[in-house]
């Protein structure tokens, strides 16, 4: 392996560290970003006349080839290099000699990586938030196919009514949220740190603007320190990736309990189960409790690159090369949950009818019962205070509220009228839009 800084030194590496050192077999992922990058390098490189115009044309058309090359055949990231950039120098000097050498001039690997990481990230995370919005689109498309009823709990207790269609809803706003921040992330940081080179700038007259406008960043990086030294993009988006985790984390812990027999109100379809290898009867919601799992590793390597910034003296550190490992590993695996829910909502099988059962159940329109005498003139507390005791009367006779004859009902307060009912029925409560803040269109 030829290294790029071998001049100061007397002995050899040890092949432990090399080992030890080299970042290729994961960086090779931005061989897209590195070559695009020098080739906008060079670019300038030959309208500055810090290279000639003959140098500058003859890299860019041979960056641009090895580029076409590596597209046909990935196979070609290989040997024995430390890190991509050592990698495509070196294609340079085997192709065109001491203009291959030239291709460094006024740059370092600090600008480079940086300027590739965030390259990289850019482009990823617009593929994350087109797979966000097809599973938001997905859930919004089962919700429409639906025309039931559902308890919803806090503390897991059962609260009130909704339809079934507004808790795949509150995932949407969820999700709608995490589109909202993965656009903040790339915001953020569009801006160039090509030029800023190892850490000072570089004595050459260099043009940062050309290369941030040729690479189609917003904006240039100014102060070089910062530039080099800057992770904040890659702990935004694990910020992101920990976010979307947890609000996929928080909608699998529901339909693990969904659909468990307890329950009942959604089955999972046989493409996204699995089985159990002793118990026949077993149909186990393992892609709901693996994007749990996940989500934990995800906030871990959050924590990881969080931890590794946060004693970094300015300005580059070797250090940061672990956000390589950490990045890739979590925008893979919130990606694939991504896919995995998305297909697990499009096949979910929600038991309708048991849901507009089970709403006659648990005193869930108690709360409605309440609103009903205020809306009559009573004041709220002291509403509350008798339909309290009305659910009391209702579990000791074993009545749900809408059971309880008007005789029952009037028995803990006169001013109720024959029009209670409407108030207890969980479809009228719907339909006639008395829960305001919910579509009455569709029931
Ligand atoms: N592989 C390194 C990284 O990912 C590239 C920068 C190396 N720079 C250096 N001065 N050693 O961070």
């Amino acid at each position: 392996m030829a290294d790029l800084w071998g001049g100061r030194f007397q002995s050899e590496t040890a092949e432990l560290m090399k080992q030890f050192n080299e970042s290729f077999s994961l960086d090779k992922r931005l061989w897209y970003e590195d070559i695009t990058a020098s080739i906008a390098h060079v670019t300038m490189l030959g309208d500055q006349e810090i290279l000639t115009q003959a140098e500058s044309q003859d890299l860019q058309r041979e960056l641009t080839q090895l580029r076409e090359e590596i597209q046909a055949n990935p196979d070609l990231l290989q040997g024995d290099y430390e890190d991509i950039h050592s990698f495509v120098e070196a294609q340079m000097i085997k192709r065109l000699g001491d203009t291959g050498k030239k291709m460094h001039t006024a740059r370092s690997r600090n600008d480079q990586v940086t300027v590739d990481m965030k390259l990289y990230v850019k482009r990823s995370l617009k593929e994350l938030e087109a797979a966000i919005k097809t599973l938001i689109q997905a859930f919004i498309d089962k919700g429409q196919t639906l025309n039931c009823l559902s308890p919803a709990y806090t503390h897991l207790q059962r609260a009130q009514i909704v339809p079934f269609s507004y808790i795949l809803e509150a995932y949407v706003a969820m999700f709608e949220r995490d589109v909202q921040k993965v656009n903040d992330t790339i915001q953020l940081l569009d801006e160039s740190p090509l030029g800023a080179g190892a850490l000072a700038g570089t004595t050459f007259s260099i043009n940062r603007q050309q290369t941030a406008d040729l690479l189609g960043f917003a904006r240039v990086q100014e102060n070089t320190l910062d530039a080099v030294s800057n992770r904040d993009f890659i702990l935004d988006s694990l910020q992101c990736f920990s976010s979307l985790m947890v609000h996929m984390s928080r909608f699998a812990e529901d339909f693990i309990i969904y659909s468990s027999q307890e329950f009942g109100f959604v089955e999972s379809s046989d493409s996204y189960a699995t089985g159990s290898s002793m118990m026949p009867q077993k149909k186990n919601p393992d892609a709901l409790e693996l994007i749990r799992g996940k989500s934990g590793k995800i906030i871990g390597l959050m924590n990881a690159m969080y931890t590794i910034m946060k004693g970094l003296p300015l300005s580059y550190n070797k250090d940061m090369q672990e956000d390589k490992a950490i990045y890739f590993e979590a925008y893979d695996t919130s990606l694939a949950c991504i896919q995995i829910l998305t297909g697990f909502i499009q096949e979910l099988v929600v038991n309708e009818d048991r849901l507009n059962e089970t709403v006659h159940e648990g005193y869930l329109n108690a709360t409605e019962l309440a609103d009903y005498l205020v809306k009559k003139g009573l004041p709220f507390r002291q509403a509350h205070g008798i339909v309290g005791a009305a659910v009391v009367y209702g579990i000791d006779n074993h009545k749900q509220l809408h059971e309880l004859t008007l005789e029952e009902l009037q028995a803990f307060s006169t001013i109720i009228d024959e029009d209670v009912y409407q108030y207890l029925e969980p479809a009228e409560i719907m339909k006639q839009g008395i829960k305001t803040q919910m579509k009455p269109d569709k029931f």
